[in-house]
């Protein structure tokens, strides 16, 4: 199975070790949006997509990415982030992606988050918030999704 992960992880690198336990499971290449040629995705039978999240969203670059994906072929996707808080219930990033990747001919077959050290302000006031984050329990889960998706 040739699989890719698309990740951005700019602030912490909070996602990119989320991203690495994937690809330690499904034995997946991680690139950055600007490492990879849309038309490289053409040969691989599942494409996860990650970021932390900005402003109530996936980041641009990431978003970007997607938005100028061509759409010609079906194929399989899996979406995940960190993020400092949950995701709230009117701002449902993940639903919005993988409805997006839809729209590009994605096949979504499953979504994955979790907490991850925030230092946005105002939280950098106080020492930023979820400080261990992602810890042991949340890259246990990580790897646990990742075999689910091998199944
Ligand atoms: C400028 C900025 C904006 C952020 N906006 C949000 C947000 O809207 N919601 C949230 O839950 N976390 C927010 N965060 C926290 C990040 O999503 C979190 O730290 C994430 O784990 C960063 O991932 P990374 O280290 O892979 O880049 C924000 C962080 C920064 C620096």
């Amino acid at each position: 199975m040739k699989v890719v992960i698309v990740c951005v992880s700019v602030s912490h690198g909070n996602t990119e070790r989320v991203a690495e336990v994937m690809a330690g499971v499904l034995g997946a290449r991680v690139v950055s949006p600007e490492e990879i040629e849309p038309a490289d995705l053409d040969s691989c039978d599942l494409v996860g997509f990650g970021s932390g999240i900005f402003g109530m969203d996936f980041h641009p670059r990431l978003l970007r990415f997607v938005e100028e994906l061509p759409g010609e072929q079906r194929r399989k996707a899996f979406v995940f982030t960190t993020s400092g808080l949950p995701e709230p219930p009117f701002r449902r990033y993940l639903r919005r992606l993988a409805r997006l990747l839809g729209h590009k001919g994605f096949d979504v077959v499953g979504t994955f988050s979790c907490r991850g050290f925030d230092t946005w302000f105002p939280f950098r006031l106080v020492g930023g918030i979820g400080k261990n984050r992602p810890g042991t329990a949340d890259l246990d889960a990580a790897r646990r999704f990742a075999e689910r998706l091998t199944a």
